[in-house]
């Protein structure tokens, strides 16, 4: 009688649209040949905003209006969980801080939370200038006009020096390099195996398994001597790896050691890549954009040749922290999102149950006619102040939204903006005439061959 009366205010799942399957698979086949982009873009004609994927016995729902976005992310987030979903990034780091939920999630946020308030970042400012300069000092000896590189492997870097000194107190440079490919490796390997129709156990030692394995292996092996280094070292000091390793549990017992091997992997990974990918992307729409590459490079004169700081982040470089905010709208690095349904819920006008699974994709909603103008257009006057008013507040979410919102957005918008300007200060990279732009749509969307720059003479 209850299940009647709710069919009739939403209608049940098999009222929601779900575009021509296979028996048995869904639509896994589908997945594995085209990808997910393609399959959605195409049954988003058809059906809409709200359709449904069929993937083995579970049925995995497309939100695409920012509406249902803000039902599953804030309105009606307790329905919706991580557990599933998210095993395959669980494979590369464990149960931390963006994977857990519950009370141990609470914890482990409350733990990190005060290192990432916008003061306690400000402070970080002076960090991240320093291995900027040292970086771009290091550019300056090794290019010279009309030279050549790939700047996407050279932020990755960065990233992960700036993440060390920041978050670890630690200089990581020596083990860059190795970090960096493991990381690659681990990251095609955990999402390829999203999408295969046969997904073989870790331990048969098929060749990507291998790979995946030693990635693995590595990766937990540079986290584990990052924690010993600092337990060396003594003093604890006040960084985020200070915050864990001096927390206590009610008891006051510290944390299990294998938590804060997964704490430090997850901000490693989390810390450094979202943000080269971020960066790599903004300098090929600026080496597309000379306009724009000529505006930033105004403001930042003003500066006179000195090194910015965090105050100038937020008064001087407004309109170069807008090109990087552009450019998370066009590319933005975690461009899908998911969730496990937990809990019977209404979603999009249909009730939906536990076992079954959402996915929106920020990508298709930062590019949403309905909510941009002109939205393939690059065009960072957008995030001018004032600019913002009246726009859906889900529209543009490349952190999220909600409890679960990225806990680094402003040391994003930090480090990023000074970072580009510092760039723009001494360099003017143009995109080179060889180089091959595709978007990889793994769990992050990677620049899949880098982004290959030339440098041109400053004026
Ligand atoms: C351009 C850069 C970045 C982007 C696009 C980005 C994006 C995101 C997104 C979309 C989420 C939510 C994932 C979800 O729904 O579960 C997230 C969570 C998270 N991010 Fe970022 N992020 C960036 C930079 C950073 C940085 C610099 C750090 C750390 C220094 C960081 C640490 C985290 C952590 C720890 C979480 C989990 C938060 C929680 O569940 O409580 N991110 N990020």
């Amino acid at each position: 009688m209850l299940q009647a009366l709710l069919d009739r205010v939403s209608p049940p799942i098999d009222s929601i649209p779900t575009p021509p399957r296979w028996p048995v698979f869904g639509h896994l086949p589908m997945l594995t040949r085209h990808g997910l982009l393609p399959l959605v873009e195409e049954a988003r004609k058809k059906h809409g905003d709200f359709f449904r994927l069929v993937v083995g016995k579970h049925s995995l729902f497309v939100a695409l209006h920012p509406d249902a976005v803000e039902q599953i992310l804030l309105t009606d987030k307790d329905s919706y969980g991580k557990r599933d979903t998210y095993d395959s990034i669980r494979m590369l780091v464990g149960d931390g801080i963006l994977t857990s939920e519950g009370e141990r999630w609470r914890r482990e946020r409350r733990i990190a939370q005060p290192s990432f308030n916008k003061g306690s970042v400000a402070a970080l400012a002076g960090k991240m200038t320093r291995l900027t300069e040292r970086t771009l000092e290091e550019w300056s000896r090794r290019y010279r006009v009309g030279d050549e590189f790939d700047v996407y492997s050279e932020l990755l870097a960065l990233a992960m020096e700036i993440i060390g000194e920041t978050l670890f107190s630690l200089d990581l440079r020596a083990r860059v390099g190795e970090s960096a490919a493991a990381f690659t490796v681990a990251l095609e390997q955990v999402s390829g195996r999203g999408n295969q129709m046969l997904q073989l156990p870790l331990h048969w030692p098929t060749p990507g398994n291998l790979r995946l394995r030693k990635a693995l292996k590595t990766l937990d092996e540079v986290t584990f001597d990052i924690i010993a280094r600092r337990r060396a070292a003594g003093a604890l000091g006040d960084d985020l790896l200070a915050a864990y390793l001096n927390a206590r549990d009610e008891n006051g017992a510290p944390l299990d050691p294998r938590l804060v091997r997964d704490e430090i992997a997850t901000f490693f990974l989390a810390g450094h890549e979202t943000t080269a990918i971020a960066l790599a992307w903004t300098f090929y729409l600026l080496g597309t954009h000379p306009a724009v590459w000529d505006k930033l490079i105004e403001e930042v004169d003003q500066l006179a040749g000195r090194v910015p700081t965090a105050e100038d982040v937020q008064s001087t470089l407004v309109y170069t922290r807008a090109v990087l905010q552009e450019s998370l709208r066009l590319y933005p690095p975690t461009w899908s999102g998911g969730r496990d349904i937990v809990a019977e819920t209404e979603l999009a006008g249909h009730r939906v149950y536990p076992g079954d699974r959402v996915l929106y994709l920020p990508y298709l909603m930062h590019r949403d006619a309905r909510f941009w103008d002109d939205p393939e257009r690059f065009e960072p006057a957008r995030f001018m102040p004032g600019q913002q008013q009246g726009r859906h507040k889900l529209a543009y979410i490349p952190f999220s939204a909600g409890p679960r919102m990225c806990i680094g957005n402003h040391f994003t918008l930090l480090e990023g903006t000074l970072v580009l300007a510092m760039i723009a200060q001494r360099f003017r990279l143009t995109l080179s005439a060889r180089a091959r732009i595709a978007q990889e749509f793994q769990i992050t969307m990677r620049p899949r061959h880098g982004v290959l720059v030339r440098v041109e003479a400053k004026r």
